[in-house]
């Protein structure tokens, strides 16, 4: 039996073997990159240095990252899916040397100081070819070399990685599937089928191309890298040979806390199967959320609106298997236990994770017992409906309206996922084309920003956005300058139209302190002042007086970016060279983002 730890100390060793250094996780929140609400993947916060930007620590890098991904949030209860995931990544930066990282992937997964995987069990996929780009006959040979058996070719749907949005550093993958020895499901049977029989445990993706805007081609890099990924939660249930993911270590262990209270079992029904695993997975991500640095809080908004929904959602399936939805904080200390060892944000806001669950836990149950009634009676009119018709020989769908969908949403709180699940138990489907009309209504009405996401900022690398980054910096000096150095940031979101920035004030700010905010940004500007950049280690840049936040996020050896004496901050960049390429610096809003943060937008004309 292998525990997450082990693991996570094999990875460790094996690339420290290997002459990687490794690098410190990021936080959960992507900070200045609005084009995703988390972190989805290692390589998220690498962005400018898979485009080029020298890395502090070098062109060979390791790191361990706490990843969330929502788009396969109808899978989990499954056996492989989960919305938060721990992901084991390495990066070679600035080359690609494909037989090389395929030769280090089968050693890992196949030394016996390692893994030990029996190699007979591992198949692989290798990208097909298309008119993107040729036939990765490269990789095919690199496996076929390491006497792999099963190697299969896949199109582009398959072995292509890009980030969500598809726009950024991007290429053709290969991945490494653990067969679980259940029989083929057909004669075509191979990892694409999805029919559990091959699981996918690590991805090499050879990122040789990169996407500059939404749609458009992909253009080879100069410069191109090996982002790689393993996945280990579901590592871990290979090495202990469990039947999914939530059957061993640390998951396992919250369903079995579950099932000593619930009034139903988990192998009771698929049902109730699925909705241990919806809990035991909702709740570890809330944890994450809630415990970040970066304070999210449930909202209707953004990152606080999936965290809402996930606590929703595992109320409503603790429901279903008669959970008192009171434990919710207990499984929450479990979590907290097992990785506060490796996230001291988590371990440090244990107090305020129990509280914020409880908070949420308070505020549904109310409005739940209500919009269950209301539930009822919805259905109840469409019933009605239904028997009306029929006297008149016409037949009506089982389909809750948008409206109707909606007004769950507004008045009582139902997340819209959470009325058509409750729907699908009843065989009745909602009307979700009317259901984001109404909502993109309310949206407008109300101004509220959106739970989707943006497009552009930092993650594309574009000259604008490293501009609006450089004038952050002079903002953040410019604060530190009028209220003291006790000023510091508290959030930052960069498009390639405006910065946003976040910092800690006790109070609002005068149009006369605006005013002399924007001139000492472009006093700076005009000076041309150059941007220079240098790499050091983190306590040279600390007895420099580089402004950071000093958390666990860097690594040892750090980027210092000084812009004259005006501004010394560690920071992974990009950066403009010179700050007249910022042209001219204005604020557009100043204004309250929460409780003694303030909050200021500002663009560059
Ligand atoms: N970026 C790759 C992934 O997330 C390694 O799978």
């Amino acid at each position: 039996m292998k525990t997450d730890r082990q693991l996570k100390e094999l990875w460790i060793k094996f690339f420290t073997n290997k002459g990687f250094k490794r690098i410190p996780g990021y936080s959960i929140i992507p900070e200045n990159d609005p084009t995703v609400l988390f972190t989805t993947a290692g390589m998220h916060p690498l962005v400018p240095y898979l485009l080029g930007e020298p890395h502090p620590q070098g062109e060979k890098i390791f790191d361990v990252q706490r990843c969330i991904r929502t788009n396969d949030i109808d899978s989990v209860g499954d056996a492989s899916h989960l919305t938060l995931f721990e992901m084991l990544g390495n990066w070679t930066l600035g080359s690609c040397n494909k037989k090389e990282m395929i030769k280090l992937s089968f050693e890992f997964l196949t030394s016996p100081e390692y893994l030990n995987l029996p190699k007979e069990k591992l198949a692989v996929t290798v990208f097909a070819g298309d008119e993107t780009a040729p036939r990765d006959t490269e990789a095919y040979n690199a496996w076929k070399e390491c006497g792999i058996k099963e190697i299969f070719y896949l199109p582009k749907e398959h072995n292509w990685w890009a980030l969500g949005g598809g726009v950024g550093p991007c290429g053709p993958d290969t991945e490494m599937f653990y067969d679980t020895g259940k029989p083929k499901c057909s004669k075509d049977c191979s990892p694409a089928c999805d029919c559990g029989k091959y699981l996918e445990i690590w991805n090499d993706v050879f990122m040789q191309y990169r996407v500059k805007e939404a749609g458009g081609n992909a253009e080879k890099l100069d410069r191109p890298n090996i982002d790689t990924g393993m996945g280990l939660e579901r590592t871990i249930a290979v090495l202990n040979g469990a039947k999914s993911v939530y059957d061993s270590g640390c998951l396992k262990r919250v369903i079995d806390y579950i099932e000593s209270k619930a009034s139903i079992k988990y192998n009771e029904s698929e049902q109730s199967t699925k909705a241990y695993r919806i809990i035991t997975d909702h709740i570890r991500s809330s944890v994450f959320i809630l415990g970040d640095e970066r304070g999210v809080v449930p909202s209707n908004v953004g990152q606080g609106y999936i965290l809402r929904r996930f606590i929703r959602r595992s109320i409503n399936c603790a429901r279903n298997i008669g959970f008192d939805v009171k434990y919710f904080t207990d499984i929450a200390d479990i979590y907290i236990d097992e990785y506060g060892q490796d996230y001291s944000d988590i371990a440090n806001h244990r107090q305020f994770i129990k509280e914020e669950l409880l908070k949420e836990v308070d505020k549904f149950s109310k409005a739940l017992e209500e919009g269950h009634k209301e539930f009822e009676k919805v259905l109840q009119g469409i019933e009605k409906h239904k028997a009306f018709a029929l006297k008149n020989g016409e037949s009506v769908d089982n389909k809750i309206s948008g409206k109707a969908a909606f007004r769950l949403y507004d008045t009582f709180g139902f997340p819209f996922e959470l009325t058509q699940e409750l729907a699908k138990e009843r065989g009745y489907s909602v009307d979700k084309a009317e259901f984001d009309e109404k909502f993109k209504e309310h949206q407008e009405k109300s101004r509220v920003a959106s739970a989707g996401t943006f497009k552009g900022g930092l993650a594309d690398g574009s000259k604008q956005s490293a501009r609006l980054h450089t004038a952050t910096h002079l903002l953040l000096a410019g604060l530190q300058s009028m209220f003291g150095k006790q000023v510091v940031q508290k959030g930052s979101n960069i498009t390639p139209e405006r910065l946003r920035f976040d910092f800690n004030l006790d109070h609002k700010m005068m149009q006369e302190e605006l005013d002399r905010l924007e001139k000492f940004v472009n006093d700076a500007i005009e000076k041309a002042i150059p941007v220079t950049c240098t790499i050091m280690s983190l306590e040279e840049a600390k007895n420099s007086g580089a402004h950071g936040t000093f958390t666990d996020k860097y690594g040892s050896q750090v980027k210092v970016y000084t812009i004259g004496n005006v501004s010394k901050e560690i920071c992974g960049g990009p950066h403009a060279e010179n700050t007249k390429e910022l042209h001219h610096f204005k604020i557009i809003k100043e204004e309250s983002s929460s409780s003694g943060i303030r909050r200021i937008k500002a663009i560059l004309d």
